[in-house]
């Protein structure tokens, strides 16, 4: 199997006169002067219903970026028909064919596609140029080639033969088609959700977020350019009840590729579960959900590694992360000096929109998100027994911005120390320096999800005991780190509990989940 070895992408600086941030502004402007019209993409076809929404930045709502077309049931079973009919040719097709237009995929994504692709998750998904580049550029180009290297390896792997007998492994694509329902908070998932299984030779209906349907387009344009099929990914833009009501009564339904709410996830669940009679093999359930992801210094924590893992864990895109750090637990003796050192570097923050580079912190998605976060801190505002540390105020005039605010509680069960928010509000609980185990015990037990988790700590026997106790309070367990920025290839991502079946993006794990192995035994 001689395929590329992958490296990670590397991450380009876009300093203040470099040639790439050149390159971003004039596909930034270029992007703000037309007002494109997004299709839906079923079987190579361009369908426009008519039924256009409008797509407008977060961080500046006043302005249309363009249309997008709604379609309805028919559009559903089109797409169906169209991956289908796409499914003989495209599972039959020498894997090195698929890998190589995934490859090209990430080529014209490392090169041409660049600016565009990030122009376009600055200005859907309000993201700056950084949050932009780790994500629609590296993460994305890493997932399609680690998937290609994580491909072969699985194909290599073989069962043992004997004397006048050889078996072997024949790994077939599902028996149907895969439904992937994609979130706004990273292009490189959106793209991701759709490229693995297409990959191992699966036929795809996508229905990404509308929240990110700019850039969701420019994923089918250089899927097509890359050589991409006609039928193999398609995408819609179908209201979700009436989506689901034809999917998961088909029986050709075969997998579900999800990333967004517990909710919805456990809805859909269910769905497939009341209509598991209906499918000819039991379908492949895949889903990353929510996370209520925390942050425990120990006592012997640096209070600078503290500081910043704090920051960048909460706010970099506005804590829309699904690993973002949503509640944090301090201990007494460190407390007034890592206070001091957050409110100091917080006050420092930009927020704004993502066309002035300096920016830091952009809008949050939506009004109804924003609404939701001014909710929690007016309550936490009114509550004499929370403290707000830093931040606090909104404005949704321009764009849905809420400033990086930080809550103190004395519960640890406080409300927002336990739901996921979803946005740049942490919440602090400071714990008495003797009460170490008893804070693990409290972390463990405060929210149903396990994605993410850090451990801040200079001290190895708390390192350890952290590591053991939280064992499965987290999928990706971090040690003096922040809980985001997990890099394809080197921290498989995905948390278990209420945060998801625990698949692990962007390894082997997942795509295993897009195969059905044949076992051959041959004698002579
Ligand atoms: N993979 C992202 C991170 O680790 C979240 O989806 O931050």
């Amino acid at each position: 199997f001689n395929v590329p070895d992958p490296v990670n992408e590397p991450v380009l600086n876009y300093g203040p006169r470099s040639v790439e941030r050149a390159a971003l502004k004039a596909a930034l402007d270029e992007a703000r002067a037309q007002q494109i019209d997004i299709p839906m993409y079923i079987g190579g076809q361009e369908v426009r219903t008519g039924k256009t929404l409008e797509v407008r930045p977060p961080h500046d709502h006043k302005h249309v970026l363009g249309t997008y077309h709604e379609g309805d049931a028919s559009h559903v079973h089109a797409s169906i028909e169209a991956a289908l009919g796409a499914k003989e040719q495209w599972e039959n097709m020498p894997w090195e064919q698929r890998a190589a237009i995934f490859l090209k995929a990430a080529d014209l994504l490392a090169g041409p596609y660049r600016a565009k692709i990030n122009a376009a998750t600055m200005l859907g998904q309000s993201k700056n140029a950084y949050q932009a580049e780790i994500d629609a550029a590296c993460e994305f180009i890493d997932f399609l080639r680690f998937n290609v290297h994580f491909m072969t390896q699985i194909y290599a792997e073989q069962p043992v033969s004997g004397k006048g007998i050889w078996n072997r492994l024949e790994q077939r694509p599902l028996e149907g088609f895969v439904f992937a329902i994609t979130p706004f908070n990273f292009t490189a998932i959106a793209g991701n959700l759709c490229a693995a299984p297409a990959l191992m030779g699966n036929v795809v209906v996508w229905k990404p977020a509308p929240t990110q349907i700019y850039a969701a387009n420019v994923i089918m344009e250089v899927f097509i350019e890359a050589g991409l099929p006609a039928g193999v990914i398609n995408m819609i833009s179908v209201d979700g009840p009436v989506a689901g009501d034809i999917i998961f009564s088909h029986p050709d339904f075969a997998g579900l590729h999800f990333t967004g709410s517990t909710h919805v996830f456990q809805n859909l669940w269910k769905t497939i579960g009341n209509n598991i009679h209906l499918y000819r093999t039991y379908p492949r359930i895949v889903g990353e959900t929510g996370g209520k992801d925390f942050v425990l210094a120990h006592p012997s924590a640096d209070a600078d590694v503290v500081n910043v893992a704090l920051i960048r864990g909460a706010f970099e895109y506005q804590g829309q992360k699904c690993s973002a750090a949503s509640r944090a637990y301090i201990p007494q003796s460190l407390w007034p000096a890592v206070k001091e050192k957050l409110q100091r570097d917080i006050a420092g923050i930009k927020v704004g929109p993502v066309e002035d580079f300096e920016n830091f912190v952009n809008a949050v998605i939506t009004e109804a998100s924003f609404d939701r976060l001014a909710k929690y801190i007016d309550e936490a505002k009114a509550n004499p027994e929370v403290e707000i540390i830093t931040g606090g105020s909104y404005d949704k005039s321009v764009g849905y911005f809420v400033e990086p605010t930080i809550i103190q509680v004395q519960d640890p069960y406080y409300v927002t120390m336990c739901e996921e928010l979803f946005g740049p509000v942490l919440t602090v609980y400071v714990y008495e320096d003797s009460q170490f185990e008893e804070v693990m015990n409290i972390i463990d037990k405060t929210s149903p999800y396990a994605l993410t988790g850090s451990i801040l700590s200079q001290d190895r026997y708390a390192i350890t005991q952290a590591t053991q106790r939280l064992r499965n309070a987290a999928g990706n367990f971090y040690v003096n780190d922040k809980p985001t920025g997990a890099v394809v290839g080197q921290q498989p991502f995905g948390g278990a509990r209420g945060s998801g079946t625990n698949d692990k993006a962007g390894s082997m794990l997942n795509l295993l989940r897009w195969t059905s192995p044949r076992t051959i035994k041959e004698t002579f």
